[in-house]
């Protein structure tokens, strides 16, 4: 039996396609975009995106995959209230057969994962009030190298053994098709489904590659948009910059699928696992739980849990979300909702905390003298008389439901607090170097028709800092629309180690309504860097701030391999071996503190020895470009590189793709120094 893991090598133009995608810029009036809702779906399956679990990002093809898990999931929907909060199906994905059908054609259940055969999974998941999904392929095998067999030609025959085993959920994938057109290759199984007389939701998975949205509707239940997910930020947020453009063609009974949650698989924090979650339900995609629930944390409940996030995800009105306004990483979702209300998503994509704001008016709800606003993840209402605005946390969402409502005064003023620290250039790590004061300014803004009073500020960073107000603490009133500054001198002692620290802008304040003591709190991040010594060293030898990288990790004195950490070769520039350096891919970006106290980088760059790419070789000075190779390629000799970076905070080391995109573009930095 095969445990291993498949890996996708099509993965690696999405990273492309999204850091392509991360400049773009638009805005549409959020009334103009809004489709008429759809008439429900001629069989009545899927009218709201389904939800459930599905194995594949947790297991893959790993022994785990058994009928154990299946049934302790179904168990675990119970217990923890995932069945309780929506989630119905429990679905197995490939790997589930034998390689071989048996004499008269029928697929056989892999006896070693399914001793019991799938109609006894399926009779216990039924068991439980929840429903049950299997997987097969629109070819002649499934997408496992290890060759399981597909439906193609036989589609008839295994839709009934499916309905045989009271299947309810088929996901249909796309591997080994022959090059039979698509349409007819699912249509033919949403026929053979239909023949079986039992309700089956049919989940089309060709990801994207035939734009199933254009004619999906009506053959399948929901349609894969995309190319598989993985557990990481960069994937996720690829998958969802090519699902938010494709929102005109959903509606009750035919959704786009951007790909089963990996919520809880541990790649991703718990704020971009919130982001992931928010996202997937502003977008009405199915939302299919892709982590073994038997290992996960609280959290991971609590994200899956929020019955909040859940409502907008599944209401009745079944509009995909989309943005009305997204630039420089910061984005505005809305999603119309059953009864007039509006979903809005925050999205903050950035490494650094950035104030996202809109108004009632733009995400198009009525004139009114008041709305209600329910913070989807803090679970609490506040009024506001049309602002809407938040300061949300790097790669976070603020998520939010709002409404005209006639008795808005009901609910204390929208507040929102933030603490921010001055950065080196627009984009910077909030940085805070040790022994080394900057300056944080905290704000508690009002976006309520009412004032708040006897308000006081705080910035709480760890106990060994020092930490100073520079203005004043206190106000007595904060009324509508304004904002409470107070500006500190913050500083970490001298030695403390790199890495993140928690920095909270607190505010206590009267609430209006009830007269009681309240308080507000927003937690940022502060990032202690690594200090580089005085004199020339490899930078090779010094931590990052951070990186990103088109293809695999950044690799230190090695090329980089494109896929896991440590793959690389030797560095070899034109035959010449280099000890030291960094291996990279474009697009590329290595970040490194500097302080203000280093003067010059030096490397000789190229690309790497056997490779047929084109890059740019950039550095740049906190803002500022400070030098570019032009393109450079294998034909081209090792290039002396030498940069000013004088008085720089941070420096970043830039490998572009000369404009051609990025296959092959393996960019060498050799002997690469610092000289502080
Ligand atoms: C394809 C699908 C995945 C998964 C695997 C199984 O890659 O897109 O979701 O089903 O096949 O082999």
């Amino acid at each position: 039996m095969s445990t291993g893991r498949r890996r996708r090598p099509a993965h690696r133009w999405v990273l492309a396609a999204s850091l392509a995608l991360c400049t773009t810029t638009f805005a549409l009036p959020a009334n103009s975009a809004e489709p008429a809702p759809a008439p429900p779906a001629a069989d009545g399956l899927a009218l709201t995106p389904p939800m459930g679990f599905n194995n594949w990002n947790s297991t893959h093809c790993a022994e785990d995959f058994n009928e154990k898990l299946v049934r302790d999931i179904a168990d675990i929907f119970v217990s923890h209230g995932l069945k309780e909060a929506g989630y119905t199906y429990v679905n197995l994905d490939d790997c589930w057969a034998l390689p071989d059908r048996a004499p008269n054609g029928d697929l056989v259940p892999d006896p070693v994962r399914f001793p019991h055969g799938i109609k006894a999974v399926a009779d216990y998941v039924h068991a439980k009030g929840l429903k049950f999904g299997i997987y097969s392929s629109a070819g002649t095998k499934t997408c496992h190298p290890d060759g399981f067999p597909g439906a193609l030609g036989h589609e008839q025959r295994d839709a009934n053994l499916f309905a045989s085993w009271g299947v309810d959920y088929l996901k249909y994938d796309n591997c080994n098709n022959q090059g039979v057109n698509a349409v007819e290759r699912y249509t033919k199984m949403r026929d053979a489904l239909k023949a079986t007389g039992r309700p089956i939701v049919f989940s089309i998975c060709e990801w994207g590659v035939n734009k199933p949205w254009e004619w999906g509707k009506g053959v399948g239940h929901l349609w894969r948009t995309t190319i598989d997910i993985s557990d990481s930020w960069a994937s996720m947020l690829s998958i969802l910059k090519q699902n938010m453009v494709r929102a005109d063609h959903a509606g009750p009974g035919h959704w786009n699928d951007p790909d089963m949650l990996e919520v809880g698989n541990g790649g991703m924090t718990d704020t971009e696992y919130r982001t992931h979650f928010s996202l997937w339900s502003m977008m009405a995609a199915p939302l299919l739980i892709g982590a073994d629930l038997r290992k996960v944390t609280p959290e991971t409940f609590e994200i899956l849990g929020n019955k909040d996030v859940i409502a907008v995800d599944q209401d009745p009105l079944g509009v995909q979300g989309r943005p009305i306004r997204s630039a420089g990483g910061l984005h505005v979702f809305v999603k119309p909702l059953a009864g007039g209300d509006k979903a809005v998503a925050l999205f903050n994509e950035n490494d650094t905390p950035a104030r996202i704001d809109t108004t009632a008016a733009e995400v198009g709800l009525p004139a009114s003298a008041g709305y209600k606003l329910r913070d989807l993840w803090a679970h609490t209402d506040a009024h506001t008389t049309g602002a809407i605005s938040a300061v949300v946390p790097a790669h976070g969402t603020t998520m939010y439901r709002i409404g005209a409502d006639r008795h808005w005064f009901q609910y204390p003023p929208a507040l929102d607090a933030a603490a921010e620290v001055e950065l080196s250039y627009s984009g910077a790590l909030p940085v805070v170097a040790p022994d080394t004061p900057v300056a944080y300014t905290t704000t508690l803004g009002n976006s309520g028709g009412a004032p708040v009073h006897s308000v006081r500020a705080k910035l709480i960073a760890p106990p060994t800092w020092s930490v100073r107000p520079t203005s004043d603490v206190e106000t007595t009133a904060l009324r509508e629309n304004e904002r409470f500054r107070t500006t500190w001198e913050v500083s970490a002692p001298p030695g403390t180690p790199p890495g993140r620290y928690p920095v909270s802008a607190t505010f206590e304040y009267v609430n209006p309504q009830t007269g009681a003591p309240a308080t507000l709190t927003n937690v940022a991040e502060a990032v202690v860097p690594e200090v580089p010594h005085t004199g020339t060293q490899y930078l090779s030898d010094v931590s990052w701030l951070r990186t990103t990288n088109g293809w695999g990790p950044v690799e230190v004195d090695h090329t980089n391999g494109a896929r896991a950490p440590g793959d690389g070769g030797p560095l070899t520039l034109r035959g010449v071996y280099y000890a030291k350096g960094l291996g990279t891919h474009a697009l590329s970006s290595v970040e490194y503190f500097t302080g203000g106290a280093c003067s010059e980088v030096r490397a000789l760059v190229g690309v790497d020895d056997g490779k047929t790419g084109s890059v740019t070789f950039e550095v740049w000075a906190d803002g500022d470009r400070v030098y570019d190779s032009g393109t450079l390629t294998v034909a081209d000799p090792a290039r002396q590189l030498v940069a000013d970076v004088t008085g720089a905070k941070a420096i970043r080391l830039v490998a572009t793709d000369a404009g051609d995109g990025i296959q092959n573009d393996h960019a060498d930095w050799a002997d690469l120094t610092l000289t502080c």
